[in-house]
């Protein structure tokens, strides 16, 4: 169903150890992510930890929207096998909605 950005936020607790959003956001083990959505895939500039997977994706022209987003945290490693993102996903679709309508709040487009 559709997501709910005030349960998002408190999902979000499972990605905040690695990745922050909002105005003072800065890059930690993950890169920051605001403006996530639209942003091609491995490109945030200044974050020098990227895997060459996510990088070559991105490359190849892959830009972050609801669906990749959905696929990519639902099970990291499936979605790019060399990834660093050292996560097992979120299993429940109603979680995965409700932190991307989170993360949405802080991308422009
Ligand atoms: C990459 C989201 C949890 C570490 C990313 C990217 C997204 C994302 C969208 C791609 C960024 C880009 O292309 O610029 C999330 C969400 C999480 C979560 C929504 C929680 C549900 C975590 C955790 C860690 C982590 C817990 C650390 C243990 C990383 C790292 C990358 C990354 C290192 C770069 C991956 C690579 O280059 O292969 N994350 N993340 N993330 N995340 Fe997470």
């Amino acid at each position: 169903g559709f997501g709910d950005a005030e349960a998002g936020a408190k999902v979000f607790r499972k990605c905040f150890s690695c990745h922050m959003v909002g105005p003072d956001a800065f890059n930690r083990v993950g890169p920051h992510l605001n403006g996530i959505f639209g942003r091609r895939a491995g490109s945030l500039e200044g974050f020098k930890r990227y895997s060459d997977g996510l990088k070559r994706m991105g490359a190849d022209g892959l830009f972050w929207d609801f669906d990749a987003l959905g696929a990519y945290i639902e099970n990291p490693k499936a979605f790019a096998s060399d990834t660093r993102m050292n996560f097992d996903g979120l299993d429940d679709p109603q979680e995965r909605a409700d932190v991307l309508a989170y993360l949405r709040q802080f991308s422009a487009s």
